[in-house]
């Protein structure tokens, strides 16, 4: 055997791994979770990845388009992908038989860095399917608890029908270990739904937050980033204790085509993690 057979290094970036769906979790109408299981064949080889990273996903004959992964990578084994049916990949991701092969490339991106959050009071808020990446960076809190003081989440989505992952979510809320605040935009009379209503910068008078050992994680949609930023400054939050997960068109995933540049910065090789600091040094990201 060459020496080179099974070197990374010689290996192209844009073959992807061969992948089979092994369950799927229907969530909210047009979002469903994947569950896929990557083949290697070195057998005793595992995905491994850090929370916040993102995968190349393909259907096999249609295309590819990137997706964060949205399990822990302390469940080992399989990755879990929530996908919101939109385009051309997702639809024909939708229409699969069950246990289809897709392929899978990555893990990319930088990822959260969970070393340097670790000793640290940890808040994560999310909006809509901001949840994704976000549900991989509380599960490996939650799995590695002792490693972090305080967890708070503060989740938010338009009607308790909008709310992605959200029986796992409410579970979460009779747990000591973690804070878990979950807000709707409006109650519809007819839905039952005990927890809170509001936008979800409205949370933030229910938590008591030191912003000197706390890192923020911010997820959602773009009009969110701005009122959650507003809420952390006011807190005084220091601007690289802010950390946003990005999105970007992206083709390649791994620094070559150009598309998901931000001034000198790619996306897919600097984010989709960026502290807020970052941010104001590149005007056009948020
Ligand atoms: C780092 C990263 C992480 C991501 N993580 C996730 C994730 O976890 N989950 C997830 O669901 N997505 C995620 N996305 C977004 C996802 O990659 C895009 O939605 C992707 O373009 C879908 O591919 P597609 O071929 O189905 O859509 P395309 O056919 O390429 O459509 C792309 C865009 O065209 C428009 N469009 C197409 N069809 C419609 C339609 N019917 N109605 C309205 N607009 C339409 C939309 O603006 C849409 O975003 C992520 C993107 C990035 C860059
Ligand atoms: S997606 Fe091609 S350079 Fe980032």
């Amino acid at each position: 055997m060459s020496k080179h057979e099974n070197c990374s290094d010689c290996q192209n970036p844009y073959t992807p791994h061969p992948a089979r769906i092994i369950r799927i979790l229907p969530q909210i109408p047009d979002h469903q979770l994947f569950q896929i299981h990557i083949r290697f064949e070195d057998q005793g080889k595992v995905f491994t990845y850090r929370p916040g990273q993102f995968v190349m996903l393909s259907v096999i004959g249609v295309g590819e388009a990137p997706f964060s992964i949205s399990s822990s990578p302390t469940h080992e084994g399989i990755i879990e992908l929530c996908v919101r049916r939109i385009g051309h990949v997702t639809d024909a991701l939708f229409r699969l038989p069950p246990k289809a092969m897709v392929g899978i490339r990555g893990p990319y991106g930088n990822g959260f860095p969970v070393e340097k959050l670790e000793g640290n009071n940890l808040l994560l808020v999310a909006g809509g399917l901001g949840m994704a990446p976000l549900r991989s960076l509380l599960w490996y809190t939650l799995d590695n608890r002792s490693k972090f003081k305080d967890v708070i989440l503060m989740y938010g989505a338009k009607n308790p029908g909008d709310m992605l992952f959200k029986y796992e979510l409410l579970s979460l809320l009779d747990r000591t270990d973690v804070k878990c605040l979950l807000t709707i935009d409006k109650k519809d009379e007819s839905a039952i739904w005990k927890a809170h209503v509001g936008v979800v910068t409205t949370l933030f008078d229910f938590v008591d937050i030191d912003p000197n050992d706390t890192y923020a994680a911010v997820c959602g949609p773009e009009v969110m980033f701005k009122f959650v930023l507003d809420e952390l400054l006011k807190r005084n939050f220091a601007k690289d204790r802010i950390l946003m997960s990005l999105e970007r068109n992206m083709h390649c995933g791994v620094g070559k085509c150009g598309h998901c540049m931000i001034g000198y910065k790619y996306t897919c090789l600097d984010g989709p993690i960026f502290t807020y600091w970052d941010a104001i040094n590149l005007p056009e990201m948020v």
